[in-house]
């Protein structure tokens, strides 16, 4: 990273045709914003005090999503034009250096890509670098006309070209790397002298050709990380393009993925090698997976830690969770909010934890809700045990200590705490504290009334 190269993402359009009340670069593409994918690309080439983003619609709301990174932002109040928002970030962007120009809605521009454009930048004579593409189908994007000498020596755009111009393939990509000081001595210079009424940036090439400078264009390999969001449909696209990579590179460091394409990892999930994925599993957030575990298939995990070894069977949903070494989990499981799970502890199916740590080797096999509870190791929790967490007003603890067996279809008031070693009879209703070995029954006595049936139907 060099401390002379500096950043502008222009980011204040209003993305009508995404139809949204959303500004189009906060919507999420592979798990992170649109956005931040291209904070994330400058961050590659530039500290974040030299990277400024330019907001208009929503701009606080975009500020927002970027003050983690620690960028700068400026505001372009009516979008006039990329010429007038790159004018906008002025006072906030380095004077000197080169200054790359990034938009905001096109978050697939890889980190090669745009070391690339900056180093050839570096190493020519040239006041301004343009990223270019050549398309067989260039569309309406603006049109490159190149010099004798290679040089670009104007952008047209699509609207003011004539046809002859029109059937150049190689377009402009609006990415660019710009002299610092020459782009802003001379940005000026920009007017809004054609059909859309706009500032146009590109006007920059001619303006820096006619104070004797050069423009360089440098071509793309792969053009699809030029795609640039403008639609719900694009954002699909690319949305499963960052996943197609994501679940390529997990299988290249070992990770199994069956049937990949149904399977959705956000970009800054980690996964451990020989860990298999089965089909249609949501892993997001900030989720770390261990070496050899298994993600059963439909399985949704968001922002959670599951160490090595770890069974997770079908359908299960787990949310802000840690989960211990080789821990059997589901089918048909939720942890949801904080809940610290040992090693070995088994959970089963229908089987719901809130705020609940279990220590290592306890196990709720069936049909249990755990909320804001305490589970000692190696604890049996019955069938149907439900800890009453709720009064209605507050959440109330349930203590439960090592080695403690909850028989079935015990309900648990909270607050309230069955000591290590404790027995609760099966049906329980304990409201009380249960010292430690002790048996604790709480239910009706049972009553038989023998020849009871005969007498009912002699009658
Ligand atoms: C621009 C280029 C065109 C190029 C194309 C590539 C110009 C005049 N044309 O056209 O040559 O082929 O990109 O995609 O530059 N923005 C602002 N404020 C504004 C206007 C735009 O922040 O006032 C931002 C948008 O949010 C977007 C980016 O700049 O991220 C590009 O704007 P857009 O209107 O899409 O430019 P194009 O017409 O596509
Ligand atoms: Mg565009």
């Amino acid at each position: 990273m060099s401390s002379s190269l500096s950043v502008v993402i222009l980011a204040a359009g209003f993305g009508t045709r995404m139809k949204s009340r959303t500004t189009k670069v906060l919507h999420r593409a592979g798990g992170l914003s649109l956005i931040e994918h291209v904070v994330r690309t400058a961050l590659t080439i530039a500290p974040a005090e030299r990277i400024v983003a330019v907001v208009g619609h929503q701009a606080e709301r975009v500020s927002e999503a970027l003050a983690p990174y620690g960028v700068r932002t400026a505001l372009q109040e009516v979008p006039r034009g990329t010429g007038h928002a790159l004018q906008c970030a002025r006072g906030a962007a380095p004077a000197d250096g080169a200054l790359a120009v990034l938009y905001g809605d096109a978050p697939l521009l890889s980190e090669a890509t745009l070391a690339r454009l900056v180093m050839q930048h570096a190493s020519g004579k040239a006041a301004a670098t343009v990223l270019t593409a050549e398309l067989d189908d260039p569309a309406a994007y603006g049109r490159i006309i190149r010099g004798a000498d290679g040089g670009v020596e104007a952008i047209v755009e699509y609207k003011a070209a004539t046809e002859a111009q029109r059937a150049i393939r190689e377009i402009n990509s609006g990415i660019y790397c710009f002299d610092a000081a020459l782009l802003w001595r001379h940005i000026d210079g920009i007017t809004t002298n054609n059909p859309a009424g706009e500032f146009y940036l590109t006007d920059m090439v001619e303006i820096l050709r006619a104070h004797g400078h050069r423009v360089d264009g440098q071509i793309i390999a792969d053009f699809s990380e030029l795609l640039g969001i403008n639609t719900k449909v694009e954002l699909a696209e690319v949305d499963r393009i960052f996943r197609a990579r994501k679940t390529t590179q997990l299988m290249l460091d070992g990770v199994t993925i069956e049937r990949p394409e149904t399977v959705s990892i956000d970009v800054d999930v980690t996964i451990g090698a020989d860990t298999i994925i089965e089909p249609n599993s949501r892993i997001l957030g900030r989720t770390t997976i261990g070496e050899n575990a298994v993600i059963g298939a439909g399985s949704v995990i968001g922002n959670s830690v599951i160490a090595d070894g770890v069974i997770l069977q079908p359908y299960c949903v787990i949310d802000d969770s840690r989960i211990g070494e080789a821990a059997h989990i589901g089918p048909f499981a939720r942890l949801r909010l904080k809940n610290r799970v040992g090693a070995h502890v088994h959970i089963g199916n229908f089987v719901e934890l809130k705020n609940t740590a279990m220590g290592d080797g306890a196990k709720a096999n069936h049909l249990t809700y755990l909320g804001d509870s305490t589970i000692g190791s190696k604890s049996n929790i019955g069938a149907g045990t439900i800890t009453c967490n709720y009064d209605g007003k507050k959440k109330h603890p349930t203590t439960i200590g090592a080695g403690v067996f909850v028989g079935s279809n015990s309900t648990l008031v909270a607050p309230v705490t069955l000591e290590e070693g404790s027995y609760i009879a099966a049906g329980s209703v304990i409201t009380d504290q249960v010292p430690g070995g002790a048996l604790a029954i709480a239910r009706g006595r049972q009553t038989n009334k023998v020849g009871w049936v005969a007498r009912k139907k002699g009658s």
